[in-house]
């Protein structure tokens, strides 16, 4: 990958095609939800979390699921939430959970996307921030073990599917948004 000294690298942004979704990508505690919420609001977007989405859809939580389902039937999930909130008419900004990159299909759907902005932090700074809440079943008891992990398996990916990377290490919610509002308009 390119060096990303201004903490953002725009190569690729953004594909006129589709209905100009902006997807938020990254691993888990990276701020998806919570920028994305503000970032449609910025742009007067609508908002998906398709974490939410199946939630309310299944009457569950991501937890139940995993524990009663397993993890399978969780990404068949989160891949119908992906191509329902891409196969969209109306422009929105998708907050796509953590693990939907690992399935070549979402990877081809999300080429659909206008852009495509990976929240890119270390693990040890993810690990501080998913301390709160329970609701993540595959960070266990070493949330930055399992970060880990998880980061050196998605990181490529991630990388393939982005139209853009964000560092938001240090950065607050509020100044994600406003380089993401500069990156997409
Ligand atoms: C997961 C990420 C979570 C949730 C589930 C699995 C993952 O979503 O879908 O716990 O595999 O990375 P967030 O990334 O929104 O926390």
């Amino acid at each position: 990958m390119s060096e990303h000294r201004s903490g953002a690298d725009t190569r690729h942004l953004t594909r006129r095609e589709g209905a100009g979704h902006v997807v938020l990508v990254g691993t888990m505690g990276s701020g998806k939800t919570r920028v994305g919420r503000q970032l449609a609001t910025r742009l007067g977007l609508g908002f998906v979390d398709s974490d939410e989405q199946i939630e309310r859809r299944c009457g569950r939580t991501v937890r139940e699921i995993f524990e009663s389902d397993g993890e399978p039937a969780f990404r068949k999930l989160e891949a119908e939430a992906l191509a329902e909130a891409i196969g969209s008419s109306a422009r929105s900004v998708i907050a796509a959970a953590g693990g939907v990159v690992l399935d070549p299909r979402n990877r081809e759907l999300l080429r659909r996307a206008a852009a495509v902005v990976w929240l890119r932090a270390r693990p040890e700074v993810l690990a501080t921030r998913v301390r709160d809440g329970d609701h993540r079943p595959l960070l266990g008891d070493d949330a930055l073990g399992a970060l880990r992990r998880l980061d050196a398996e998605r990181a490529p990916l991630y990388e393939e599917v982005a139209t853009a990377v964000l560092d938001v290490g240090e950065l607050s919610p509020d100044e994600a948004v406003t380089r993401i509002v500069e990156l997409v308009t």
